[in-house]
């Protein structure tokens, strides 16, 4: 089954670029940028790597990323992970980048994206992988500051697919960035966003998503089996999920295996993706024999996940065609 995995044409959908910053690359940036670091070793580094919810990991996820301050670091971030993607077989991706914790500590906007679209390109022309981004908005920032970034992007509008919402959700519903989504979707911007597992107020979160923004598809929102009423919704509209069950099995109790086989079995369009691969330890492959592992997957289940994750991509239907 391994080797099934491994073969199978890839296709990641929620993945954080700055959650892709491996120790080796971050002390590699550290000593390039003249920065000390307050470990002695990659293994120390790794030890300190200890989170059991959301909040704990994103105090350690930004954290990390402090030594990425110039144009080649964004690039060598990306190039490094496309090329891991490609040694798994990933042929897409739609890869998160999180701005704000960039430009709030001084790092220009125009420097972060030039860095991660030049791995892009660089990425599909070397090694055949073809990627898109996904600008996220931090949700614990001001509404206003994600309106700010959102205006900041728009020269660069044909280099992003879509906007995203990340980062602790405790007390930040989407509710609160209702008017960012609205001015996204009249700029064409696709729209997706985290719906956290086993968030305060999970299912009320996933009800103002699908129903009150409207987004096209859900990162995580595996808690949505909670209203019958809103999976019949999801149905209906074909979204899909981007679920990251290692990723879940850090910052709650499991890694919500067998929600995710109901969804499956619902005919929700779930996928299975890696979200922070340096810190859970576990890139897409790793997470679809960790769920294989979990629910005794059939190769026919596994190639369906990868299916709906094509399906579900924000490319344009000709080239969508060609991975199915
Ligand atoms: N930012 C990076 N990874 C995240 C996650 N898993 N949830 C929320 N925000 C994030
Ligand atoms: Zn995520």
């Amino acid at each position: 089954m391994k080797d099934f995995i491994a073969g199978l044409p890839k296709c990641e959908l929620h993945l954080h670029i700055e959650g892709t910053l491996e120790p080796e690359l971050k002390f590699e940036l550290a000593e390039r940028n003249g920065l000390s670091l307050p470990y002695s070793s990659v293994e120390e580094m790794r030890a300190a790597y200890t989170f059991d919810d959301l909040p704990s990991f994103l105090k350690i996820y930004y954290e990390g990323m402090q030594v990425l301050r110039t144009e080649p670091d964004f690039y060598d971030l990306a190039m490094a992970y496309l090329r891991k993607g490609a040694e798994q077989n990933v042929r897409y991706a739609e890869i998160f980048f999180d701005p704000q914790a960039h430009t709030s500590r001084g790092v220009p906007f125009e420097l972060v994206i030039r860095g991660l679209r030049r791995a892009l390109m660089d990425a599909q022309s070397q090694l055949g992988v073809r990627a898109q981004l996904i600008m996220c908005f931090l949700r614990d920032f001001q509404a206003e500051y994600a309106m700010a970034t959102l205006l900041e992007s728009l020269p660069y509008r044909e280099w992003i697919a879509g906007v995203g919402l990340d980062s602790d959700e405790k007390g930040n519903p989407p509710a609160k960035f209702a008017a960012v989504y609205e001015r996204a979707r009249q700029e064409g911007y696709l729209l997706t966003m985290h719906c956290d597992v086993d968030q305060d107020n999970a299912i009320e979160h996933i009800r103002q998503a699908v129903e009150d923004i409207g987004v096209n598809r859900i990162d995580h929102g595996v808690n949505i089996l909670e209203d019958q009423r809103l999976v019949e919704v999801v149905l209906e509209r074909g979204m899909g999920l981007t679920c990251c069950p290692i990723s879940n099995s850090y910052v709650t109790d499991s890694m919500k295996a067998e929600g995710i086989r109901k969804l499956m079995d619902l005919g929700v369009r779930v996928t299975v993706n890696s979200d922070d691969p340096a810190y859970f330890a576990g890139y897409v492959q790793e997470n679809l024999e960790a769920l294989q592992d979990a629910l005794q997957l059939s190769r026919e289940e596994l190639a369906q996940l990868e299916r709906n994750a094509f399906e579900i991509t924000w490319l344009p239907r000709h080239l969508k065609d060609a991975y199915l």
